[in-house]
């Protein structure tokens, strides 16, 4: 009988592919799926350190595990991604946990799991100087293991999440993410332009590109130097694919106008951009090592919207981080308002290890400062969302259908044939309609009836 795996993951759009990756090596080295961790012979966790509150989840949930191994020593538990490589042997120590598994080694995972079930030995992989660049033979493997990704129909019908670099050579004050995903390293476009053929053969529709900073993209081949421009350009080539997206980018003059005009040419490339701002304060800004000024983004944006005129933005900010007085706040609060995003991930400044943030500068915003920001940027932003939600009433707009609403928002006396669905623009916005299951995965129209900041609600017509 096959051994089943529970893989469950945490953090970013990066991390979920990792696991559709992880998920597809498994298939194939012959293990079965299951969502239950009762019937699970082994456990994957897959990690995220860019808060602590995300590495808290995942202590108290190893927490768990130990006792249920109490009752089923045969157990095998493994941790990989980010935490594994940010805390590599320490996590080991555990009684709860076998495997610890870096991201740049996820290759190795099958393997493992197959050494720790034979030999009853703990295994570990993860980078010992995780900034030096990646060997040859690492790098080979990574892509042939990112090559052999099919899609995972059980997340969202016929649409995949395409990397086209690994890393992030940033280094942001704060963030965390250089120091466990490594330095910066762009994937082939022969490579990342096969592998989309590949899933619209297999029914794509929608494409993400994905990368730390999507718009740092860069690949020389002989005498050519691709920037993500070229790559968006090439994908849009690709048949059967009809949306692009890419997130998320970094506020940077370099490439951003060939970016936006593949954007404003391209009906394929969706009009979506999501460039978070992070503090809207100059001085906050340098304290991050986000290399330009309030102005400078905002003039970044109108350059944006004046070359793609229904551009929607989407934005991520940080509050509390160190020394970040009334005034700075004030600033963001500005910024926020000039941007007019669509919506906006707002996040409390956490300490992380080794950072440079968490070396040099104290955590000094008390905590019930850092949630009446959060919240006080959170409510300006919700009354933005609104006002151009409220825009969308009586209009069409085509969404792909994901499946199923989760929360029933409204008509809880839904025909059985006519569930409650969810979809969402190449913009995008969410909606909500009543139409047939087997609609997931597929274009629909919807006549937009009520909005919400954060959803559009309406119902399926005709073009
Ligand atoms: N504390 C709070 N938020 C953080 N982010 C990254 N590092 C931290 C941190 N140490 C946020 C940033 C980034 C998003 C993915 O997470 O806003 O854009
Ligand atoms: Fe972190 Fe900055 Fe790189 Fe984004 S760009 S992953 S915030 S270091």
């Amino acid at each position: 009988m096959k051994n089943k795996v529970f893989l469950q993951t945490y953090g970013c759009q990066m991390n979920k592919l990792d696991a559709t990756l992880v998920t597809e090596a498994l298939k194939q080295a012959g293990y079965g799926l299951t969502d239950s961790i009762k019937d699970a012979d082994i456990v994957l966790i897959n990690t995220c350190s860019v808060r602590r509150h995300a590495e808290e989840k995942v202590l108290s949930h190893l927490g768990h595990l130990r006792h249920l191994k109490e009752n089923k020593p045969a157990l095998v538990v493994g941790v990989i991604g980010c935490m594994a490589q940010r805390l590599g042997a320490e996590l080991l120590k555990s009684k709860a946990v076998d495997i610890v598994c870096g991201p740049t080694q996820i290759p190795q995972i099958t393997g493992l799991i197959n050494e720790t079930l034979l030999q009853k030995q703990k295994s570990i992989a993860v980078t010992r100087q995780v900034r030096r660049k990646v060997s040859a033979k690492q790098s080979l493997a990574l892509e042939e293991f990112e090559f052999a990704y099919d899609t995972d129909d059980k997340q969202l019908p016929n649409q995949a999440f395409v990397r086209v670099m690994h890393g992030c050579n940033k280094f942001c004050t704060y963030c965390i993410v250089p120091y466990v995903r490594g330095p910066e390293v762009s994937r082939p476009p022969k490579a990342i332009i096969e592998q989309i053929k590949k899933l619209a053969d297999r029914g794509v529709k929608l494409v993400t590109l994905l990368g730390q900073a999507v718009n740092s993209y860069k690949y020389t081949a002989g005498e050519k130097t691709y920037c993500l421009a070229d790559l968006l350009y090439m994908a849009a080539e690709v048949e059967g694919v009809e949306w692009i997206r890419f997130v998320t980018s970094y506020p940077a003059e370099e490439f951003f106008g060939q970016i936006c005009q593949v954007m404003a040419g391209s009906p394929k490339v969706c009009k979506y951009l999501h460039m978070p701002a992070q503090s809207g304060s100059d001085k906050i800004l340098k304290a991050m090592n986000r290399r330009y000024t309030a102005a400078r983004y905002l003039n970044l944006l109108d350059r944006a919207k004046s070359i793609v005129p229904a551009l929607t933005v989407a934005g991520d900010f940080i509050v509390g981080f160190p020394g970040e007085s009334e005034n700075d706040f004030a600033a963001t609060v500005e910024l926020l308002k000039k941007a007019q995003y669509k919506n906006c991930f707002i996040f409390k400044y956490s300490p992380r290890p080794d950072t440079v943030a968490e070396k040099k500068l104290p955590d000094d915003v008390p905590l019930e400062v850092k949630r009446k920001r959060n919240v006080e940027l959170l409510a300006v932003q919700e009354k933005i969302s609104g006002e151009l939600s409220s825009q969308f009433l009586n209009k069409k707009v085509k969404v792909l259908v994901e499946g199923l609403s989760k929360k029933p928002h409204l008509n809880a006396e839904d025909k059985i044939d006519q569930p409650q669905l969810i979809g969402r623009t190449a913009e995008d916005r969410i909606v909500v309609f009543n139409g047939p299951r087997d609609l997931a995965g597929r274009f629909a129209n919807v006549k937009i009836t009520k909005t919400s900041p954060l959803t559009l609600f309406g119902e399926l017509t005709k073009i």
